[in-house]
């Protein structure tokens, strides 16, 4: 390339770098922020300024791109057989020129579906809802998408190790496209602490799996100090290029609802990264004239690992205090969030909410979730229960379309649904102050499995049973008087 398509601008501090002066842990030398990916076309990018602004390592002026002509060549790549027009992240590279083209490692990620959810609607009150499944990727998470950008990155930068600390997904996501590039992988998971189905990904696809006897924030920081020590190159959501991939989302979400803007997009925030890819996915699509507004994004996390919360809460999201996180939903226990900032930066652009949701309201979003025949691993359900939230303060109204982000696959975690099911998940604490409707609600449910005698008549009575349960009124469960 005769000129770098893009240069690394500090969040904090503003300080604009060529992308191979970023440090290994990408803190900027000047204030330890995060930095995000510019292009010329960006806005606030020195373009205006003129050549003048322009320092050496920094992109030459570029052409706006143009919203008709792409839209309509994204939807023309859908019917492509190139890997790189299948993906549903590098379908629209001309958004995301981090590497050449042909140092793409693409799995044909993206593209993912947007459902439908009328139960939860109708029991909301809501005209409409919908949830963009992000767990329908190749290694079952929002990650891929945000892997193939930055592992690409590191191919192109000629790395032969990479690495990431994780609750799960990025583990299982990095390890896949690192397989697929031919690099070694390195993994540092919180030992006991993340589901076993993503715990095998990793070990499948090949990578050095180290169990650290911490938790996840114990694991970024030992990973902070080997990118110091080797040459191992970081893919947790701190490396930049991560959130170009993660922001294409907002992009799918804004074709697939026909370029009419949602009102509310809803996210569970763990590292606070996925909510930052979305807002600048959806202020470029603005910056750029592809739509007049953007939707209201707002982050939902566990009240066991709720760092945002409390800092939006206690002083506005000026400080954030790092909590010891708890919560079953293992992708989100993360007490020390590195990108908090950008997170606070998206609530205030966009106008969304953060809100915390216990225990026992996930277990019940998961379950509501799976009865639309969709399903979500734990952590993505927060995202129904923090919009009954919402919804019952007034800031999601009736006539409003909500998207809730589903992040990851129902499959990752059995043992969280099956526990569930069984009556075994949630502690007697934790279901104190359930009211009658809602442990009605609990028990419609809940579907253990029966264990019969292999007779037909045994199975001919179940399916009686069952169907004098369904004449039951849901909400008391009592058998109905004859
Ligand atoms: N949902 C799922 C399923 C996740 O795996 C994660 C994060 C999040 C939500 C939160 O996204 O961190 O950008 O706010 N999982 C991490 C991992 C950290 O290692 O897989 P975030």
């Amino acid at each position: 390339m005769n000129s770098p398509s893009h240069v690394l601008r500090c969040t904090g501090c503003g300080e604009r770098i060529a992308a191979p002066d970023a440090q290994s842990n990408f803190r900027c030398r000047r204030c330890g922020d995060l930095f995000e990916v510019e292009y010329p076309w960006s806005e606030g990018a020195p373009e205006s300024e003129g050549a003048a602004a322009y320092q050496a390592g920094r992109p030459a002026p570029r052409n706006r791109p143009n919203p008709s002509a792409l839209r309509y060549l994204w939807q023309e790549r859908r019917t492509s057989t190139l890997d790189i027009d299948q993906s549903g992240v590098w379908r629209f590279r001309d958004l995301l020129p981090i590497v050449p083209e042909d140092r793409v490692i693409t799995l044909r990620e993206g593209n993912t579906p947007l459902y439908e959810m009328p139960k939860a609607a109708a029991s909301l009150g809501l005209n409409w809802l919908l949830a963009k499944h992000q767990g329908m990727n190749p290694t079952g998470s929002f990650k891929d998408t945000g892997m193939t950008a930055a592992l690409s990155v590191a191919v192109a930068s000629g790395f032969e190790w990479v690495a990431c600390a994780s609750t799960g997904n990025t583990s299982a996501a990095m390890a896949a496209y690192a397989a697929r590039a031919g690099l070694r992988s390195m993994v540092l998971i919180p030992e006991g602490k993340i589901a076993w189905g993503k715990l095998s990904q990793a070990m499948d696809y090949g990578s050095t799996t180290l169990q650290l006897r911490t938790d996840f924030d114990g694991c970024v920081r030992v990973l902070a100090e080997i990118v110091q020590r080797a040459p191992v190159y970081l893919l947790n959501s701190v490396n930049p290029y991560r959130l170009e991939g993660q922001k294409t989302p907002a992009f799918e979400i804004l074709e697939q609802c026909e370029w009419q803007v949602p009102q509310h997009v809803i996210v569970p925030g763990g590292n606070l990264a996925n909510c930052s890819a979305l807002g600048k996915g959806f202020a470029e699509m603005r910056h750029l004239g592809f739509i007049h507004r953007v939707p209201k994004i707002s982050v939902i996390q566990a009240e066991g690992a709720n760092p945002l919360y409390r800092s939006m809460r206690e002083n506005g999201g000026v400080s954030l205090e790092p909590v010891k996180a708890n919560t079953r939903a293992s992708a989100i226990q993360i007490g020390d969030p590195a990108s908090w900032k950008k997170a606070v930066r998206v609530l205030a652009a966009t106008g969304g909410w953060c809100e915390q949701v216990s225990e026992r309201e996930i277990a019940l979003a998961k379950a509501e979730i799976g009865a639309e025949g969709i399903g979500c691993e734990p952590a993505s359900a927060v995202t129904l229960a923090g919009l009954k939230k919402l919804v019952a303060k007034g800031c999601v109204g009736k006539e409003e379309t909500a998207i809730l982000l589903l992040t990851g696959h129902t499959l990752k975690d059995p043992d969280y649904t099956i526990k569930y099911h069984l009556g075994d998940l949630l502690t007697e604490a934790e279901m104190v102050g359930a009211g009658e409707a809602e442990l009605a609600r609990h028990a419609s449910l809940r579907h253990a499995p029966i264990v019969l005698d292999a007779d037909a008549d045994a199975v001919l009575r179940a399916m009686d049973t069952m169907d004098t349960m369904d004449t039951m009124d849901t909400q008391t469960r009592q058998v109905p008087p004859a």
